[in-house]
């Protein structure tokens, strides 16, 4: 009886997970079966699959994280996935969605991600986008944001699509940044396959106030669920070779790069942008391009600047109290990147509970 009331309640949960899920993407994508299109990449136990193929869930606990890899590598494309992020205390967990080709360019890598970066105070996560190109980690383009929602409550999408021309993270259907492409950016804007990655990993050493609060394991395993997976892009036989090869809904047919490129999420609509415009003028935390402190010589050539981004980014505080952190060798092994200091994180604090 108590068994089957529970199963009854779980099956209502993953309904309403299911209905959310779709209600809040507005883009029409293919999804992917986890098996067709990933293989688990480390921390084996700790990645758990679930019956339907759809849902992977991403374990860290004391003795390992764990993350999956697409089985192939893309040259651009749209890639998006449903996450629901670990509950309760989650200080210093990071978990990372995101694209690179890392392990084949060890020294020009590019990379494009999604970093979530855990909290002291439950729902209150942040989001961190990186746009890396040809090894230029000392050139980061890093933001963070906080969200208008607790991303642990229920799955979100969140999505990637990266064009030659142009990248957009979208939250939901709201694009968060845009990076346009400038000459200016040289190779720092990724041109090279790219494989996609999901990841939870012990980011102790900087993710959560720069480091000051550590994975507190007496709240393990932290869980985090990935569903809804979704890659529409030009698969890669040889991510060194940049050979195409075919690929179901992709680039890689007839025509196919101007089918991604004119596709409804490949489009900032001008409502789109409104909407862009809010969310960063809102949530956004920090940026590089009104870090006037670590990039002394003005903004990156790409930066589209906007009196009211500014105005609540120097209100914040945040350029002052950026500092450079290096980050851990881990797996992902990397050089400098941002990081901020406990006056910048109270700052924060205040702004998300305003
Ligand atoms: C990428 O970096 C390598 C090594 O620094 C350099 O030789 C190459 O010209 C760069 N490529 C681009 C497109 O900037």
């Amino acid at each position: 009886m108590a068994t089957k009331a529970r199963f009854l309640l779980a099956a209502a949960a993953a309904a309403c997970v299911c209905l959310s899920a779709v209600a809040s993407s507005a883009f029409d994508v293919p999804i992917v079966a986890f098996e067709e299109r990933f293989s688990p990449l480390f921390g084996d136990g700790n990645l758990v699959r679930a019956a339907d193929g759809r849902t992977a869930r991403l374990l860290l606990d004391r003795r390992s994280g764990s993350g999956f890899i697409s089985s192939d590598y893309y040259l651009h494309g749209f890639f998006s996935a449903s996450i629901k992020l670990p509950k309760d205390y989650t200080a210093g967990v990071v978990v990372a969605f995101y694209l690179s080709n890392g392990d084949v360019y060890e020294k020009t890598h590019d990379e494009l991600d999604f970093e979530f970066l855990g909290s002291r105070w439950g729902g209150q996560w942040r989001v961190q986008t990186n746009v890396y190109g040809n090894g230029s980690t000392s050139r980061g383009r890093e933001e963070r944001y906080l969200l208008p929602f607790d991303p642990t409550l229920e799955a979100h999408r969140y999505s990637i699509l990266w064009a030659p021309t142009h990248i957009i993270f979208y939250v939901d259907d709201t694009p968060i940044r845009e990076v346009i492409r400038h000459p200016g950016m040289g190779g720092d804007f990724p041109a090279k396959p790219m494989a996609v990655y999901a990841t939870i990993w012990d980011g102790s050493a900087w993710a959560t106030e720069g480091g000051k609060y550590k994975v507190n394991y007496k709240y393990a395993p932290f869980a985090s669920d990935f569903s809804d997976l979704s890659l529409v892009g030009c698969r890669v036989a040889d991510p060194a070779g940049l050979t195409l090869t075919r690929a179901a809904g992709g680039c890689d047919d007839e025509g196919g790069l101007l089918g991604l490129m004119t596709a409804d999420y490949a489009v900032v609509t001008p409502q789109r942008r409104a909407a862009m415009r809010a969310f960063r003028a809102r949530q956004m935390t920090y940026t590089v391009c009104y870090d006037a402190a670590r990039y002394a010589a003005g903004p990156f050539p790409e930066c589209d600047n906007s009196d009211e981004e500014r105005q609540a980014f120097w209100a914040w505080g945040e350029s002052k109290t950026v500092v450079m952190k290096t980050r851990g060798r881990g797996r992902r092994g990397r050089g400098n990147r941002a990081a901020t200091t406990a006056g910048a994180a109270r700052g924060r604090t205040a702004v998300a509970s305003a």
